[in-house]
């Protein structure tokens, strides 16, 4: 396997980019960063601290100094010994609990419209990957934050299997919701993180387009397998589990 690997996996919300990341960083022994977590972290820290957020018409009109209020955060992850998944840690408090709610969803793609938001992020983001051996999904990872990365994915599927998806996996885990509520949340954050004036969610002229709309999980896992085989980054060996 080539040493060094950088996998950038970019996409709209809900598409299952996360689920595939996990995958494939277990199957190659990457380090897994979920770069949403920490847009969400940041969201979660606005919201608790009542500092105000800017939507997308008032970027420019508020005059608040963003980086000043984002100078005392600290993000970093840490590996929950019980269930092997890497969490979100925001001043020394662990919020992996915290920033999945639809309060976080709701204000996180304005929160991560902010210029000043994105410039912190996106250096710790590229600090993680300074060694390589990483896969990383978010909206700007093979545009913004690892432009030379050596493998992209573009993550898409209908929108109403996205929604079904998520409302699912959220009833699963007890979070009182509706499928109406969320396919509105996932419609309204692809509208802002694909017009927002920073880093917008675009698809890398060098990225593999993958529509999950009709595959599982297996199967989306091995069509990226047998991409990255055909491209040399990794042997055939890896195919099989
Ligand atoms: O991956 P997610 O749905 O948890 O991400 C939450 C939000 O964070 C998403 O709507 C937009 C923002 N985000 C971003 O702007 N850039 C990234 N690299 C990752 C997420």
């Amino acid at each position: 396997m080539k040493t060094n690997l950088i996998i950038a996996i970019d996409g709209y919300s809900s598409c299952g980019k996360s689920t595939l990341a996990k995958a494939l960083a277990a199957r190659l022994q990457l380090i897994y960063v979920d770069s949403g977590a920490m847009y969400r972290g940041i969201t979660w820290y606005f919201l608790e601290n009542k500092i105000p957020v800017p939507l997308a018409d008032e970027l420019d009109v508020l005059n608040y100094d963003y980086s000043e209020i984002l100078q005392p955060v600290e993000i970093a992850f840490q590996i929950n010994r019980a269930s092997g998944r890497s969490e979100i840690v925001l001043n020394g408090q662990n919020i992996e609990n915290q920033i999945r709610n639809l309060e976080v969803s709701k204000w996180v793609s304005h929160v991560s419209a902010i210029k000043e938001v994105r410039e912190k992020l996106v250096t710790i983001q590229q600090g993680l990957g300074k060694k390589g051996g990483i896969v990383m999904d978010g909206r700007d990872i093979g545009t913004t934050v690892f432009p030379h990365a050596d493998f992209k994915i573009f993550m898409t599927a209908e929108v109403g299997i996205r929604a079904k998806r998520r409302f699912q996996e959220l009833k699963e885990k007890g979070v009182n919701t509706s499928y109406n509520e969320i396919l509105k949340n996932i419609t309204e954050r692809d509208y802002e993180d694909t017009n927002r004036k920073v880093s917008p969610l675009r698809k890398a002229k060098d990225a593999i387009e993958l529509n999950n709309t009709h595959l599982d999980e297996n199967e989306q896992l091995e069509f990226v397998l047998k991409k990255l085989e055909q491209k040399n980054l990794i042997e055939t060996r890896h195919l099989t589990k």
